[in-house]
């Protein structure tokens, strides 16, 4: 343990005495997770600065992005009936809820920055979370940056030139989009306290935008007014149910719609690590957002209903929009289109401040090149430069608040931000929407799956483990059991995609050899990546 430990404060010459070390966190008690400690005994997470309330807005902030502003007319046209659609939407939120409810547990008893690499490195082996990390930094994090970059784009350019230019030239929205990635990167590579502040923000813009959508719903139901004549009573004249589809794969469909709306639930898990209280706050955060949207997504699917008549919900991909159109009239439709690109912009921003975090740290454990591992321009440090003399001469107080206070300019892992935006950017470019959307969605559940299965292993193997959070032991289940149905309706009817996506992880496999079993890294076996590592006096 204190050679990885050493290992990483080497790299970077900080206080010894205001960081706690991992050790003191978690006292990993497994070998396996000696490696997630090099990977997280780094810099960043010294400076524990992160709050409930920066936990919630990181959560918030990612899910409430553009789903539950789009999603409605593929929830709607295969669910079938606005009942069934609601039954949708709250299986959604719930199976969201299991999962989170379950990552809560893995990084209340494995407190670490990385999310599920740390987890799926504890229980399966270092390969598994290697994979992840693989996975997620070059194709599941920037793909899914770039399907909301590209809304983002969409809805500006609707709001600012005019619906006919969202279909005139492809180029138009994708400009917008890139511009709006480079900004969110700025922000968040300028300092942490920008890139969590702006996320605060913006979760409180949501349930304002969530809130008033809920509340004209219920104005316009109530008193029957709407700028386009008399609001739509389809929910008065056709049954809750009528109309309900009995297959089983339309209603598939309609959960990954759903379920695209509700993700981002494992946002909080990558940043742990940075917690002031983890095994407080994590639990707490999860059991207050989750519920939180999934009350505000039902009642504004309802608000939906009440204001625009069922045809138009189920044939839109701009549901908010024609809502703000049905009762406000242009003006309407101007103010949610903004609203919607806010949202979105909000969600990137989100995603960026936890992938830069996942590719820095996977820059510190040697998966990837170390110059991702970086904090500031490159260098051995930020802007501004904390060492351990000068630590102790500030005295413990002041450096602890200026720690928890902020870091520093530039203090942010840039390199790591760069990377994550140049492939947020290509995916914008050169990316197929749909294509996008299938492979995250596979992917994404197939990692969800095992992690969430390895919660059960681990309850089996390791009955002591401290775990200051327990969640039911049918919460994994349910989410195992949901998450495999999805995943084999996938198989069957995307099975290029899903080539794919096991093509790409199998394509990891190599580099994992090369550049971690190669290292033999605390294995005693030196291989040439480890004598690499000894030249350049890393180990
Ligand atoms: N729920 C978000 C939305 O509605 C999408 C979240 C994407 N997930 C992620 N991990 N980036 O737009």
């Amino acid at each position: 343990v204190s050679s990885a430990f050493d290992f990483a404060s080497n790299l970077f010459p900080l206080t010894s005495t205001a960081g706690a070390g991992y050790t003191a966190l978690g006292a990993p008690s497994t070998p396996g997770l000696e490696s997630g400690g090099a990977l997280n005994g780094g810099s960043l997470e010294k400076h524990k600065s992160l709050t409930y309330l920066n936990g919630l807005s990181l959560v918030v902030g990612l899910i409430i992005g553009s789903g539950i502003f789009s999603s409605p007319a593929q929830v709607n046209k295969n669910a079938g009936s606005p009942g069934a659609s609601l039954i949708v939407w709250a299986v959604a939120g719930v199976l969201a809820w299991t999962g989170a409810a379950s990552y809560a547990e893995l990084g209340g008893a494995i407190p670490l920055n990385g999310g599920a690499q740390v987890y799926l490195s504890k229980i399966f082996g270092e390969w598994a979370g290697f994979l992840f990390t693989w996975c997620a930094a070059f194709v599941l994090k920037p793909g899914s940056a770039a399907i909301i970059a590209i809304i983002f784009g969409e809805y500006i350019v609707r709001a600012v030139i005019g619906a006919d230019a969202v279909d005139a030239s492809p180029w138009i929205n994708k400009g917008v989009a890139l511009g709006g990635l480079v900004l969110v990167t700025a922000l968040n590579c300028i300092s942490t306290k920008l890139g969590t502040r702006s996320a605060d923000v913006f979760m409180i813009f949501k349930f304002v935008a969530l809130l008033g959508v809920t509340v004209t719903g219920i104005v316009v139901a109530v008193t029957g007014f709407a700028w386009k004549g008399k609001a739509s009573d389809d929910w008065k004249t056709q049954g809750w149910f009528e109309g309900t589809n009995t297959n089983v794969s339309n209603w598939a469909v309609a959960l990954y719609a759903g379920l695209w709306a509700f993700d981002g639930w494992d946002n909080v898990n990558y940043v742990t690590g940075e917690f002031i209280n983890p095994a407080r706050d994590l639990p707490r955060v999860i059991h207050t957002s989750l519920p939180l949207v999934i009350a505000s997504y039902i009642l504004a699917n309802i608000a939906y209903f009440f204001v625009l008549p069922l045809s138009t919900i189920e044939s839109s991909n701009t549901v908010a929009v024609a809502f703000g159109h049905q009762v406000f009239g242009p003006v309407g439709s101007l103010v949610l289109a903004l609203i919607v690109s806010g949202s979105c912009f909000g969600a990137l921003n989100a995603t960026t401040f936890t992938s830069g975090r996942l590719v820095y740290a996977a820059g510190k454990e040697g998966y990837f090149p170390e110059i991702l591992g970086k904090i500031g321009f490159g260098g051995r440090g930020g802007v501004i430069r904390l060492n351990s003399s000068r630590s102790s001469r500030a005295g413990g107080n002041r450096m602890a608040k200026l720690i928890a206070d902020d870091a520093g300019l530039f203090y942010t892992p840039i390199n790591a931000m760069i990377l994550n935006a140049s492939l947020t950017a290509a995916y914008v470019a050169v990316g197929e929407f749909k294509t996008l959307i299938t492979f995250y969605g596979v992917a994404g559940y197939t990692f969800y799956f095992f992690t969430v299965l390895g919660l059960i292993v681990l309850r089996v193997r390791e009955p002591d483990l401290e775990r200051p959070y327990k969640t039911w032991i049918s919460t994994p289940i349910i989410f195992c059991c949901v998450a495999l149905f999805l995943l084999s309706r996938a198989v069957i009817a995307e099975p290029a995609q899903t080539l794919m996506v096991l093509a790409f992880m199998a394509a990891g496999l190599p580099v994992y050899f090369w550049r971690v079993r190669g290292r033999g890294r605390e294995r005693g076996e030196k291989g040439v990546g480890w004598r690499f590592w000894k030249r350049w006096g890393r180990v």
